[in-house]
């Protein structure tokens, strides 16, 4: 009996080592680091979570008195008896954010009107014109089985406002993409295929979130392959993260002479299907400064653009109606029964993906079309329609 309390101590430990470099990880990528300090975070991360069951195993667990040959707790030393308090304690936000997925978030992470997933790259086989799918940047993850990189997942999502009229007037009707990450995997030809999919919305307008290149030489391409969107509808975008790494101001620049709007730090008012719109942008904690407050007056519907999900008080305490963002890719892997693991937020997994309610703020959190490591995993590159009534 005392060899099998030592074994589920040492597995409850193992389990919650794991969460804390996780939770640590998670919240170091929700702020403006730079990419050396994050690379050092994630390696210390990856090396411990590996090492970590040795040293436990040689120090406390085999042996005379181990916890897996009959030994207490209390006859471990000191140090060892704090670092297993330590980490079987970090299991209990663990547990909680499994419940909290299995209850709520799973829900909200995959609530949609209507769905349509296309396999891009089995239908670029028979379109002579989809010549390049996977793009020429090779990568040992897209080898990974049931990888859904080179998928699209389109989806109509529905958001009432709290104005008592809104279900009498037709929807505003915006196309939401997210995390383009042009880095040539997948390859230009799948992004075309999307440009497709936005054009046959026929939205009263289209917004990108941010994170648009990983390969500044595909800059070029990113505006030629965006450039017919605003034909269409007026196009508002902000950038990320990822952007801010490179000569981000020239991205801007050459983006907003395609005829794409860039909203960050600022707002725009326009009237879409008989209704005043105004769309703002924050590129917050990486480039620049949130946009100024404004008189709300003779608005119907206020739109925050954030690259982070993190920013949903700055929209409601600014009297935002609907916040769209991107930034955490849905987790990229969505495990059976656990959830999302990874996403660069201070609140962790909470906002990975879906529609959330906010009091009388709505939040998208789009799972993003591309990523710079290309893994996905249960959790299909997203692009969405959503139908505002307002
Ligand atoms: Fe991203």
């Amino acid at each position: 009996m005392q060899q099998l309390i030592g074994w589920f101590i040492f597995l409850l430990s193992c389990i919650g080592h794991t969460e804390l470099w996780v939770m640590v990880v998670n919240r170091s990528h929700a702020f403006s680091l730079n990419a050396t300090h994050l690379r050092i975070f994630r390696t210390l991360h990856e090396l411990l979570i590996v090492l970590f069951p040795w040293l436990l195993l040689w120090n406390c667990g085999l042996g005379r008195r181990g916890l897996l040959t009959g030994g207490l707790l209390s006859e471990q030393t000191a140090f060892w008896q704090t670092i297993l308090w330590i980490t079987m304690s970090a299991t209990i936000p663990w547990f909680v954010g499994i419940l909290r997925w299995q209850w709520k978030r799973r829900f909200e992470f995959s609530k949609v009107a209507t769905r349509e997933i296309f396999d891009v790259a089995l239908i670029a086989q028979q379109d002579a014109t989809l010549r390049n799918i996977r793009g020429s940047r090779w990568h040992p993850l897209i080898f990974w089985p049931w990888n859904e990189i080179l998928t699209l997942e389109v989806n109509v999502k529905q958001i009432q406002t709290s104005n008592p009229q809104a279900s009498l007037r037709r929807p505003v009707r915006i196309a939401h993409f997210s995390d383009l990450h042009f880095i040539d995997c997948p390859g230009v030809d799948f992004y075309r295929f999307m440009v497709i999919k936005v054009l046959e919305m026929q939205a009263d307008a289209i917004v990108f979130t941010g994170d648009l290149i990983d390969k500044p030489e595909l800059m070029a391409t990113a505006v030629e392959i965006l450039r017919p969107l605003t034909k269409t509808a007026p196009c508002f975008f902000i950038l990320g993260n990822h952007d801010w790494r490179y000569d981000y101001e020239h991205f801007r620049t050459t983006l907003a002479a395609s005829g794409w709007k860039c909203v960050a730090g600022t707002h725009e008012r326009i009237q879409l299907a008989d209704r005043n719109v105004l769309f703002a942008g924050s590129e917050l904690p990486w480039i620049g400064a949130a946009p100024p407050s404004v008189n709300h007056g003779g608005v119907d519907l206020q739109i925050l653009l954030s690259h982070s999900p993190d920013h949903f008080r700055f929209a409601q305490n600014n009297g935002y109606d609907v916040m769209l963002s991107g930034h955490t890719h849905g987790g990229q892997v969505v495990l059976p029964i656990i959830g999302p693991v990874y996403a660069p937020s201070i609140y962790g997994v909470s906002f990975a993906a879906g529609l959330f309610r906010l009091h009388k703020l709505t939040l998208h959190v789009s799972r993003g079309i591309g990523a710079k490591e290309p893994l996905r995993w249960n959790c299909r590159p997203e692009l969405t329609c959503l139908e505002i009534y307002c």
